[in-house]
């Protein structure tokens, strides 16, 4: 039985030499230390032999059985190792994987531009919510239940009293609620309405501007709006003011600046005007001045707001809002 043991060792170690790959390797392990094995039977067979045998052949036994099972091991760290140094094959000559690199989106670009000049200015930003009372954003802007100006904004109602709000103005009353004049903040942020083409998203972004103090007129929102626009679309582009209406402020007026694109010539973008909106303004409403407590005859003040899409629209020559909003990395890559 020894001899047949000591044969089985020499006859696996010689197998093993040849083992290149692991089914090999599996199949050696089953014919020789498998429950069935080579050296697994000689094991069940030691109770044949003479009792004063047993010790002996039994640890010649145990020691062939627990090498064959190291060899098996290195074995299969071997090849296991070959693998590995066939895959990562490494070719320093290669040229370097560029790392993709994100960016802020273009409105978060424009956004953070509108809000530097005005930061520069001395203004503070100011945030509030975007599911907002009624009250904040028409009752206490002098829009009265029932009357027709609150058309001029599709609301998405969240109940009665609750809407998500259609513009920025509401923290204009937010902000003089909680503090006296002198007041100078910007609050930018998304607003809602129920409309969608070529030029209206559902959502979109607004900058609010508000400057409450003594003594301030309509020389000063000019003198403001036009240092913003210079700016924001260089010093030579004219403006406008243009008479409007907005139930919060009186006298209101939209701001319109000379075509980007034709420089005032006429052209599709600016209907052959010579001329682009951009943004409503105004003196706040003595109105407005009831629901915060603030004495008319002693503050007076202007708001304007702004898209920013429509900003960054005409900034940047874009046609279609819609785009700012697919995700299509085509279009966000260019800026
Ligand atoms: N909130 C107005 C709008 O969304 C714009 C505006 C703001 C007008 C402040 C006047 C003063 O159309």
């Amino acid at each position: 039985m020894k001899e047949r043991l000591l044969d089985i060792q020499k006859q696996a170690l010689k197998d093993l030499e040849s083992i290149e790959d692991l089914s090999a390797l599996e199949k050696f392990r089953i014919t020789y230390l498998g429950k069935k094995g080579r050296v697994t039977s000689e094991m069940k067979r030691l109770g044949e032999l003479p009792p004063k045998d047993r010790p002996e052949i039994g640890k010649i036994a145990n020691e062939i059985k627990a090498e064959l099972s190291n060899r098996l091991e290195e074995a299969f760290i071997r090849i296991e190792a070959r693998k590995e140094k066939k895959e990562i094959f490494l070719d320093v000559t290669l040229p370097g994987r560029v790392p993709f690199r994100g960016h802020l989106h273009p409105v978060s670009q424009v956004n953070r531009e509108i809000c530097n000049i005005f930061v520069k200015m001395g203004y503070k930003i100011v945030q509030g919510p975007n599911v907002e009372l009624d009250y904040y954003n028409f009752e206490a802007l002098n829009f009265p239940k029932e009357h027709p100006a609150r058309d001029m904004q599709d609301t998405f109602y969240i109940s009665d009293g609750i809407v998500l709000r259609t513009h920025t103005s509401p923290m204009q009353v937010r902000v003089m609620e909680k503090q006296k004049p002198p007041i100078s903040i910007i609050a930018p942020g998304k607003v809602y309405r129920s409309d969608s083409d070529i030029s209206h998203t559902p959502m979109f972004h607004q900058v609010e501007g508000l400057l409450v103090d003594k003594g301030i007129t309509f020389g000063d929102l000019k003198g403001t709006l036009t240092s913003f626009v210079h700016q924001m679309f260089g010093a030579d582009v004219s403006l406008r003011f243009r008479p409007s209406f907005f139930p919060f402020t009186e006298p209101s007026a939209e701001v319109d600046i000379q075509c980007v694109i034709c420089k005032g010539e006429g052209c599709r973008t600016c209907s052959n005007s010579g001329w682009l909106e951009i943004l409503g303004s105004g003196m706040v409403d003595p109105a407005v001045y009831g629901f915060v407590d603030y004495d008319p005859e002693i503050y007076s003040g202007f708001a304007f707001g702004m898209g920013i899409e429509r900003i960054a629209m005409l900034k940047y020559g874009i046609d279609d809002i819609q785009l700012f909003f697919k995700n299509d990395m085509r279009f966000l890559r260019q800026f």
